[in-house]
């Protein structure tokens, strides 16, 4: 982290896991176990119907609530769809576009992905955007080559004031659910090139003030030495989320 330019951002992405009823007990043990004083930006990107109640109890512990993705049509007969705007109107403030399962389960493309990221920020709603690479991209040496390609995809026609609406996650695939975190080293390497590919894309100002949070297996062990790096400006965190002292310790360990 480099707290001089950015703001340390923890968020949690629960995929499509607990319920309505689940969010206020959850929240309650969270914000026992929160710092109320933080520096950091905290957010809790949840299941569309969830979001509601996310907003409501994260106001209490200054949490705030996101979606998983949106459609890239403002409104219309879109069956299934839940629209940018709609987000924005129960108070979303973030919302994770362009996730590797839905890339994977729903063949999402990188032009999709950037009309996502579009909509959602005309509607004031902030896109965490994921980018990473697949196990066999890493091991044939592609690993940049790709990254450097989403990222592109992903901001096409996005301006600078517009990039300063964007969060970038860099989430291998293989290190996601799995267990394995990529090293402090592997993830520093990447995150520093994304930050590198946007200097070259926006210059120095919007590459030091753009948030990259590194996501994959991150846990309440791990993040210490994750978020010492000098471009991990904090985390996307799935699994870990889902418990609430494990989140808070990664809260707190933006503290360092
Ligand atoms: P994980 O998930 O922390 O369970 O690996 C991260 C993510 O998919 O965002």
């Amino acid at each position: 982290m480099n707290k001089k330019y950015r703001k340390p951002f923890i968020a949690g992405n629960w995929k499509m896991n607990m319920l309505a009823s689940e969010v206020k007990p959850f929240m309650s043990e969270l914000k026992a176990n929160l710092p109320a004083e933080r520096s950091c930006d905290v957010a809790l990107c949840v299941p569309g119907p969830l979001v509601p109640a996310m907003v409501k109890a994260g106001r209490e512990c200054k949490v705030s609530a996101g979606g998983q993705d949106c459609s890239q049509y403002a409104k219309g007969a879109y069956t299934g769809e839940v629209s940018a705007l709609q987000l924005a109107d129960l108070k979303a403030k973030y919302c994770i576009v362009g996730h590797s399962e839905r890339r994977q389960y729903h063949a999402e493309s990188d032009m999709l992905i950037n009309a996502k990221a579009k909509i959602l920020i005309e509607n004031g709603i902030k896109p965490i955007i994921c980018v990473g690479e697949s196990l066999e991209q890493r091991e044939m040496g592609l690993t940049m080559e790709h990254i450097a390609y989403q990222v592109k995809a992903a901001l096409s026609g996005i301006s600078s004031s517009e990039l300063r609406k964007c969060v970038i996650a860099y989430e291998p695939i293989w290190a996601i659910g799995t267990g394995k975190t990529a090293t402090a080293d592997q993830a520093q390497e990447v995150c520093g090139e994304i930050r590198a590919i946007i200097r070259k894309m926006y210059g120095a100002r919007s590459a030091r003030a753009v948030q990259i949070l590194y996501g994959g297996s991150m846990n309440a062990k791990n993040a210490t030495e994750l978020l010492a790096q000098p471009d991990i400006d904090g985390g996307l965190i799935g699994g870990a989320s889902l418990k609430p002292v494990d989140f808070s310790v990664i809260v707190k360990a933006t503290e360092q």
